[in-house]
């Protein structure tokens, strides 16, 4: 097979596009249908033309991995032009995803007919660029402006259900879908044919409409520079002529193409697809996962059974006592609660979620179950009474995972009988939300262990990352020398609101203090003076002033900054300017992006640290764990690689 295929059936070509895994568009594929259109037009039999692609997709976009060197023609712009201006009407026929420049070769098509399991969009902003060929200039004429705006500056493609309501396509098919497509061809050629996309008018939106868009783009967008500079191609394709607007989108593609956030997201596009098949299992095959336990049912052991809820397995939740039980049971009844008003489930969706878990305190309900994580107390004691339970009641291959924060898991899994079922399975808070698993191998856990904790991410929906044993991982072992960095600048006399506020312009949802306050400054305080009652020198920190005035954070009603009772904005705090005097030099202001500057460079020079001992295994895991666990904005693509020409 090459990567076209020509077939004909009587006035129908069949133009099949064949280039695993996602038909990604690249020159030998763009060269390839650019001649399928001259084949197609020369035959005198033929009168339309159906696209259509091999394999799990729709052509999913151009081909991400060419974006590092010069484009080479034939330029996709040109060939959704020769596509639209072939003799022969072309129909797109679309199953799996039809993406960015997939989509733009749909858009080319007079006609688009979709599977209704398909679904349509233009992510490139997600990517740090525009669509490149006509992704802006075309949309609004199918969809309307406003459908066109949300489309391009979100990024989220659309089921096809959705995709015909707004006219992006205009038939959905079960089943046959190569059938459905020729069938509509026919059809469509006893008719007059309708305007090619780029011929169709746009009506321009109401007063008001762009400044409206364009406030609320910039709030979400946090510092990503793409979806803004989308919605201006997308103002242009309104109010100037096709070419002009065409002109205009291609040049801001080219631009951001090589621009720095665009090599960052991509950068955590091909992190994340690497991710959770690494290379050092491979051939090792993961055992199997039919149905779990979690022991603990408060903030985490309740977000676990929900992931896993959420991912079809039933699940058995152990607590201490029955009055225990019920609260784990009546948190997991609030997280499903919660999705209900979302609109995420329905009320009958969030039953069934909850009716497949079973709360009870006897462990014999754990025999046959395939996988078991604790999430009791962090405190060495009771999790290894816990596992003490688990190796007399499960099955000698169940795997038996600890979400411990801090704790050493080869003392917790000492004494299990088969050790190399055991593992650390690090979930972060809400554990049904948050998509980073740090996974812990023990020197005993065996390969087809580790491998299954990499297929549970992966039936989960989470981003796996392997981590080595030292305090506090990966994660929580670089957020530990954040905050003591963004303390040793207050030391050195930078406001903390200053730092805060520094942190958020380089696009972090929140500064290092205002989330201590949100989260509660006492659980970091704990493991210290845990560590000091170990007999560990650990130096007080501001911190610890603070949770020992009382101040713990928000709930305490202040910790580094003071909230007015029901509020959550922080307010600079006098009490904690009097608490901390001694230890501050005199006000010393220093520039945002000098303060984000040093900041990372701490996170990342931790990281390097974290490389050098082996306890991650590449950068770039150590920058999904940053993106994924701790809100680091993702178009600066993680510590690492922000800072990887500064040594
Ligand atoms: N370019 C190059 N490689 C791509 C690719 C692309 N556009 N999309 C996916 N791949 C690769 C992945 O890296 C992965 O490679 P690997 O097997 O070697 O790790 C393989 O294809 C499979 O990808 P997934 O694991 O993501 O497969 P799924 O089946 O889970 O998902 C998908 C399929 C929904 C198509 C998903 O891959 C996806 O969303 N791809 C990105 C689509 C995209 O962003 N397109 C826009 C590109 S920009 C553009 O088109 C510009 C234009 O306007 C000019
Ligand atoms: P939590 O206090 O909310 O819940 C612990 C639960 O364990 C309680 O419901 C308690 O009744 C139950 N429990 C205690 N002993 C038990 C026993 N012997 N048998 C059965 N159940 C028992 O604590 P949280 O926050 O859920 O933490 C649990 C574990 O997860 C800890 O190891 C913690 O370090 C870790 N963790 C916590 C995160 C967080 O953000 N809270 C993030 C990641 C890990």
């Amino acid at each position: 097979m090459s990567l076209v295929n020509i077939a004909r059936s009587g006035a129908i070509a069949t133009v099949t596009v064949d280039n695993p895994p996602v038909n990604a568009l690249s020159q030998a594929l763009r060269q390839g249908l650019w001649e399928a259109v001259a084949t197609c037009d020369a035959d005198p039999e033929v009168q339309a033309v159906v696209l259509l692609c091999a394999g799990r997709t729709f052509i999913a976009g151009a081909d991400v991995a060419e974006f590092g060197t010069p484009p080479v023609a034939p330029h996709l712009p040109d060939l959704v032009a020769r596509i639209e201006g072939a003799a022969k009407p072309w129909i797109a026929a679309i199953h799996g995803s039809a993406l960015g420049g997939g989509f733009e070769i749909a858009m080319g098509c007079r006609f688009r007919v979709a599977l209704d399991s398909a679904s349509v969009g233009l992510p490139e902003v997600t990517l740090g660029i525009v669509p490149g060929a006509g992704g802006t200039v075309r949309s609004p004429r199918l969809a309307g402006v406003a459908a066109a705006v949300e489309l391009v500056t979100t990024g989220r493609p659309v089921k096809a259900a959705r995709a015909q309501a707004l006219g992006l396509v205009d038939a959905v098919v079960t089943g046959d879908l190569v059938g459905a497509a020729c069938a509509f061809a026919q059809q469509a050629l006893t008719r007059p044919l309708p305007p090619p996309v780029s011929r169709r008018a746009i009506v321009a939106p109401e007063a008001g409409f762009w400044t409206a868009r364009e406030a609320e783009i910039a709030k979400a967008a946090k510092g990503a520079v793409a979806p803004l500079r989308a919605l201006s191609c997308l103002r242009m394709a309104v109010e100037a002529p096709f070419a002009e607007a065409m002109d205009f989108e291609r040049a801001t593609f080219l631009e951001l193409r090589g621009s720095e956030q665009a090599a960052a997201l991509r950068h955590v596009f091909f992190a994340e697809r690497t991710a959770p098949r690494p290379r050092h299992l491979a051939g090792h095959e993961p055992l199997p996962l039919r149905s779990a336990g979690v022991v603990g049912g408060g903030t985490m052991g309740a977000g676990i059974a929900a992931a896993l809820r959420d991912a079809g397995l039933p699940v058995v939740l152990i607590e201490r006592d029955a009055e225990a039980v019920a609260r784990g049971i009546a948190n997991l009844q609030a997280i499903f609660d919660g999705a209900v008003k979302r609109g995420k489930l329905t009320p009958e969706q969030a039953a069934a979620r909850l009716a497949g878990v079973t709360g009870t305190t006897e462990y014999a309900a754990l025999a046959g179950v395939d996988l078991v994580i604790e999430a009791v107390f962090e405190e060495i004691g009771v999790k290894r009474a816990v596992f003490a339970e688990l190796g007399r009641v499960c099955r000698a291959d169940a795997v038996l995972a600890t979400n411990t924060s801090y704790l050493d898991p080869r003392l917790i899994a000492a004494g299990v009988p088969n050790p190399h079922r055991f593992l650390g399975l690090h979930f972060f808070s809400p554990a049904n939300v948050m998509k980073l698993l740090e996974i812990v191998p023990v020197p005993d856990t065996a390969p087809a262990v580790l491998a299954t904790g990499f297929a549970l991410a992966r039936l989960l929906g989470k981003i796996p990352v392997e981590a080595g044993i030292c305090e506090g991982f990966i994660g929580n072992r670089i957020l530990k020398r954040y905050r003591a960095a963004a303390e040793g600048l207050v030391r050195r006399g930078v406001a903390i609101a200053a730092v805060d506020a520094a942190m958020r312009a380089h696009g972090f949802a929140m500064g290092p203090f205002e989330a201590q306050d949100l989260g509660g400054l006492d659980i970091a305080f704990l493991q210290r003076e845990g560590a000091r009652q170990a007999g560990q020198a650990v130096p007080e920190t501001l911190g610890d002033v603070l949770v020992r005035a009382g101040r713990k954070g928000q709930k305490t009603g202040g910790g580094w900054y003071d909230y007015a009772p029901g509020e959550r904005r922080p307010q600079p705090s006098p009490a904690v300017a009097g608490l901390l005097s001694s230890q501050l030099a005199a006000a010393a202001p220093m520039a945002p992006e000098a303060i984000a500057q040093h900041l990372v460079a701490e996170m990342a020079a931790e990281g390097r640290a974290i490389l050098h001992e082996g306890i991650a295994r590449a950068p770039a895991d150590i920058d999904l764990v940053e993106i994924h666990g701790y809100g680091y904005p993702r178009w600066r693509g993680g510590p690492m690689f922000e800072t990887r020409d500064r040594g």
